[in-house]
């Protein structure tokens, strides 16, 4: 049956498109280092945690979200300077990506632009093709070390009357870039300039290496009542199975965001009494977690710096490297698509970030350092026998 006639117009046209990716048959020697899945289990505390609500019948309909849950993020987020009303200010997901889709469903129509960076995390692509909304990309800058930096100008260069917002990620997936406060303070400035939004994914918030702090969009001036902030679990308690996030933004911006038909509440609520322990008691675990990623962090871009071709720059935050592989003299794609045929190390090309990434790969540190070890030696393996002579 041809089902195009039943369709959705902006679903066809994004089934259709084309994947950078390549199958390969489930491999023991496979290195994944492809998706940003944690590699550590969540902790044992919130397992329990889920099991105990249901115990206790906490399996019913929670048409707001559990009061303890939203106090308790309410106080997380409190911790970095915002202070918001759990009641007005929030409303639970099933994660970040659902995050995503609800705050862009709050916002765009159809014709409506909306910025993204380049590169940016693909995951706000096809929600923004979606809502029938246009994707329009600011290239980042990449600073003296090599890591990309928002580029304030080229954000305001590229706004136009149908702008609605820019979308940024600090700590960034897949760049590393950490936002200064004199960068958020620039992009406020174009915010209320060009009277736009900032939708602020701050998913890697726990995932910090350097000196520079994390910063709320929210906490800078004049972006209090412009920010959609957008986090998830997924991360942070390496959650990803289990779907957890929220959005937080002004009373005004969040009467939108929960007028999107998406369900009743997007988290489940045994996981929501289980995210009140985990906001209370898994620091521990996030710590470790951090502890081993900084090690692999500090391990592998001394590795790959080692490899002639390669250079690669200390990201400032979460757990990617995207190193700049132009002189090694194949494109991105194929470079990712080889590495995996013949040394089975799954990457991520540059180019699924945008086109300004080409020449660049994204690893997700997600192996212990016996593996990253192994990753790197047939990276530089690969690169001797395909790399420019
Ligand atoms: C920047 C960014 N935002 C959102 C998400 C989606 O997160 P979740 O797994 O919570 O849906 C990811 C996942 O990798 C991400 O890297």
């Amino acid at each position: 049956m041809d089902i195009s006639k039943f369709a959705k117009k902006e679903l066809l046209a994004m089934a259709a498109g084309s994947s950078t990716r390549v199958n390969v048959a489930p491999d023991p020697k496979l290195i994944n280092l492809g998706a940003g899945d944690p590699d550590f289990n969540q902790p044992n505390i919130i397992n329990k945690a889920v099991y105990q609500a249901m115990k206790e019948g906490h399996t019913h309909y929670e048409f707001t979200g559990v009061p303890e849950f939203k106090q308790a993020i309410a106080n997380y987020y409190g911790k970095y300077g915002v202070k918001i009303d759990p009641n007005t200010q929030l409303c639970l997901e099933s994660g970040g990506s659902q995050a995503i889709f609800r705050a862009f469903g709050a916002i765009l129509n159809p014709g409506d632009e909306i910025i993204l960076l380049d590169p940016a995390y693909q995951g706000y692509f096809s929600p923004v093709s979606y809502y029938g909304a246009k994707m329009v990309r600011a290239p980042m800058k990449k600073d003296k070390k090599g890591l990309w930096r928002p580029d304030v100008n080229a954000i305001a260069k590229v706004c136009t009357p149908k702008t609605k917002a820019v979308m940024i990620c600090s700590p960034d997936n897949p760049t590393g870039a950490v936002y200064t406060e004199k960068e958020l303070k620039a992009l406020a400035e174009v915010c209320v300039q060009k009277d736009i939004l900032c939708i602020s994914d701050e998913i890697y918030t726990e995932f910090i290496w350097g000196r520079k702090p994390f910063i709320p969009t929210m906490k800078i001036k004049g972006m209090e009542d412009r920010t959609l902030a957008l986090m998830s679990f997924s991360k942070t308690f390496a959650w990803t199975g289990c779907r957890a996030g929220y959005i937080i933004s002004s009373p005004e911006l969040m009467k939108l965001v929960q007028a999107v038909p998406i369900g009743i509440i997007g988290m489940p609520v045994p996981f929501q009494y289980a995210g009140t322990v985990a906001l209370e008691k898994g620091w521990g675990f996030v710590k470790k977690m951090r502890k081993e990623y900084k090690k692999r962090i500090d391990f592998s871009v001394k590795r790959l710096n080692e490899i002639k071709g390669i250079k690669c720059p200390k990201p400032e935050g979460a757990f990617y490297l995207f190193p700049d592989i132009s002189a090694v003299g194949m494109p991105s794609a194929k470079f990712s698509q080889e590495l995996l045929l013949q040394e089975k190390v799954r990457s991520a090309p540059g180019t699924g970030y945008g086109q300004a990434a080409e020449g660049h790969v994204r690893f997700a540190l997600v192996a212990d350092m016996e593996h990253l070890e192994d990753a790197w030696n047939r990276v530089e393996r690969f690169v001797k026998k395909n790399g420019k002579k």
